[in-house]
């Protein structure tokens, strides 16, 4: 079985992109492997702390590494937006594949600081348990929250500068960048700024690693084949599913008042989220 790493360097020599999309229950589980399976990539479960909580971190492993052996699939849970090194640590020695130190809204020399303990952290496992987990961070801010917005929240939109992304990958380590290029996190109502595909090219160069896109959801289809072509390798995907999640879920129990046995209630919303993760899969794989 490919590890995320070689996964990763897979789809940038192929000029793909692989999906990461995040849940918060089975049903969730289900739409995302799914669509995955329906297609044959390579597929990224994220887990934010919230939903991580919800979850559970062991039921959540248990899943994904039961899933990625007996099935043979190339499935990986990854860490999302963790604030703290003490968090970040709990999902390394939980065992996830990938974890994300969200430092954005931090000074640089704060964000330098934790993230690159995460780093030392992140390898000192990686060496004694024959693991190899991957560390993410940020620099640059495109808000928070998976959510719906009527606009760009205040502050939201800080790009990156290639230079200081440059410093900040030499000075912490860390195996793959989540820039800001134009994305916002959730869905903005007015819609969302274009991808800036020439900075994200800059970006590529001064750093040399994988680039992570966040804040997918809304983000045109031209948007995302500029990202790809650009050097991003793997795409976060949140709203959209939580949307397809809610409004299937409502309409399932408004049409059927009288029903009562949870996966019948539940199995259009499980139909829902795998379409919006079959195109997004699709558009993202060149298919
Ligand atoms: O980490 C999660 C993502 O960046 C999701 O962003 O809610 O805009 O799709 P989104
Ligand atoms: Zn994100």
């Amino acid at each position: 079985m490919k590890t995320l790493r070689e996964c990763v360097k897979e789809a940038a020599d192929m000029g793909v992109a692989i999906g990461h999309f995040n849940i918060s229950n089975l049903e969730g589980f289900h739409g995302v492997y799914g669509a995955a399976k329906k297609l044959n990539v390579p597929v990224v479960i994220g887990l934010s702390e919230g939903e991580e909580d919800f979850v559970g971190k062991s039921e959540a492993i248990g899943m994904i590494k039961e899933i990625r052996e007996k099935e043979n699939f190339p499935i990986f849970l990854n860490a999302d937006h963790h604030y703290s090194f003490e968090r970040v640590k709990a999902s390394i020695d939980a065992g996830f594949d990938a974890i994300i130190f969200d430092g954005a809204n931090l000074s640089f020399e704060e964000n330098v600081k934790i993230t690159k303990q995460c780093v030392d952290y992140a390898r000192t496992v990686s060496k004694d348990k024959k693991r190899d987990i991957l560390l993410e961070a940020e620099i640059g801010y495109i808000g928070s929250g998976s959510n719906i917005k009527e606009s760009i929240p205040e502050g939201a939109g800080v790009l990156t500068k290639p230079d200081e992304a440059k410093k900040f990958v030499e000075l912490t380590g860390i195996d793959m960048l989540a820039p800001s290029v134009g994305s916002i996190h959730g869905l903005i109502k007015s819609g969302k700024p274009h991808i800036d595909g020439a900075l994200v090219a800059e970006i590529k160069k001064f750093t040399g690693i994988p680039l992570v896109l966040h804040g997918g959801s809304g983000l045109r289809d031209e948007d995302f084949t500029t990202a790809i072509k650009s050097g991003i390798s793997i795409i976060h995907i949140s709203t959209e599913i939580r949307l397809a999640y809610d409004e299937a879920l409502k309409k399932s129990l408004a049409d059927n008042p009288n029903e009562t046995t949870p996966y019948k209630i539940l199995q259009p919303a499980v139909d829902a989220i795998e379409k919006v993760v079959e195109n997004r899969l699709k558009l993202f794989n060149g298919m």
